[in-house]
């Protein structure tokens, strides 16, 4: 076939699979395939359609991005993978599970696809930075590009949430640490464990960059079952990461505002269950944030610490901006949520909602339709709430002309 006839079929592909929404699974549905004797033929059959569509979803979507941004050479790489996979998933669009090479294949083309798209969040943040030192930002492609990269992240979560299942339930990459888990689902996790365990990894990070960092204090209140632990059904690695960005943050806020050589207040985290909901709180005296910047934490590109070289073999403790966006997104994943609450010059909470029950814990997905497209569209409308005005008006003035 000629190139252009490839890619005219391509696109119609695309366009197909995207008339299609995604079916979200919840955490129950996840772990009850995978316990009652998984069977790969049934996973094959479902995530060839379901893969191509959450891909052809998303990809629509980025076409609606500003060219100017499109253009961007980071940009383009990362539409290229998309492409590439979505390809590679088509050619098994018509295989039999029965063909005897064909859930072998499949399971290293998810593989391969999984490790091709390990980048893309810092390439895509590459992307946004250099179309934002070229052309500036202002509020609307601001607004636009937030509600994206919520979209196309959170897609990227649920997609790797699929390859995993699979290849850690079919392959031979499972655990065996974990011999419990059910492929990257904890059906007993020990939420106060990962708290530790986020702590401990922050730590050992502060430590590199001060020579000190604040201790833990963690408390349970278990409502439902009081004395007993408090367990999630829950993906530990997200948990983890969730976690783990917070206490960066509160570590840093604490040493920056108390500090290196000073008795640090300690970092406190609170973890309850209740009938519906299980939260974590991490608490920090780290001198918090005005309420006027809360919103502006959760801004894919908003640091106050100075950008990482992308190329430094350290790890860095802030910078990037997008601990809390994306963390936000992982909890929101399985219908929980991220708020900060924060008293200016003292310090901030920052609480992990999760849903109590697995059956409630459905996969939030972005759906390309006419509304999502409606958002890239129209201008910027005129602020319909009043602001505080530079002159306050002199009422002396009019009084004096009546
Ligand atoms: N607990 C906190 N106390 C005070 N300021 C905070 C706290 N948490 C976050 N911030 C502020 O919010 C900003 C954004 O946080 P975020 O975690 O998203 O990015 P970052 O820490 O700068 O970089 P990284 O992507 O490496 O996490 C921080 O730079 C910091 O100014
Ligand atoms: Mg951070």
């Amino acid at each position: 076939m000629r190139l252009s006839a490839i890619l005219m079929n391509t696109s119609a592909k695309i366009e197909y699979y995207s008339r299609f929404s995604p079916s979200p699974l919840s955490i129950k549905q996840f772990l009850e395939f995978g316990r009652d004797n998984a069977c790969e033929k049934t996973s094959y059959m479902f995530l060839r359609k379901e893969l191509p569509v959450r891909l052809a979803n998303t990809m629509r979507e980025v076409n609606l991005l500003p060219d100017k941004l499109l253009s961007q050479p980071s940009v383009r790489l990362v539409q290229k993978w998309y492409m590439q996979s979505f390809l590679e998933l088509l050619e098994y669009e018509n295989r039999s599970p029965d063909d005897p090479h064909a859930l072998n294949d499949f399971l290293e083309v998810l593989i391969e696809i999984r490790n091709r798209h390990n980048d893309v969040v810092p390439t895509m943040a590459q992307g946004v930075i250099e179309y934002k030192e070229k052309f500036g930002f202002d509020p609307f492609s601001t607004s636009n590009i937030q509600y994206f990269l919520d979209r196309f992240y959170t897609n990227r979560i649920s997609f790797r949430m699929l390859i995993n299942q699979h290849t850690l339930l079919f392959g031979n990459d499972t655990n065996p640490a974990h011999p419990k888990h059910i492929g990257s689902i904890d059906p007993a996790c020990n939420v106060a464990d990962v708290v530790n365990d986020a702590y401990e990894m922050a730590k050992m990070l502060c430590e590199q960059y001060y020579p000190t960092a604040p201790a833990l204090n963690i408390k349970e209140f278990n409502a439902k079952a009081p004395e007993k632990p408090i367990q999630a059904v829950y993906v530990p690695s997200h948990l983890f990461h969730m976690l783990f960005e917070l206490f960066k943050n509160a570590m840093r806020a604490t040493v920056e505002h108390h500090g290196e050589n000073k008795e640090l207040p300690l970092v406190k985290a609170k973890v309850t269950l209740g009938k519906e909901d299980l939260s974590v709180k991490i608490s920090d005296r780290g001198g918090g944030v005005p309420l006027r910047k809360i919103d502006r934490l959760f801004n894919y590109t908003y640091s106050t610490a100075p950008t990482p070289s992308l190329n430094s073999k350290r790890v860095p403790l802030a910078g990037f901006g997008h601990g809390l966006p994306i963390s936000r997104l992982y909890a929101r994943y399985f219908q929980g949520d991220l708020q900060l609450y924060s008293m200016e010059g003292v310090g901030t909470d920052a609480v992990i909602y999760l849903k109590a029950l697995s059956s409630e814990s459905f996969e939030r997905l972005p759906v390309f339709n006419k509304s999502a497209w409606r958002h890239y569209q129209g201008g910027p409308g005129a602020d319909d709430w009043s602001n505080p005005s530079k002159e306050p008006r002199d009422a002396s003035k009019y009084k004096a002309k009546r």
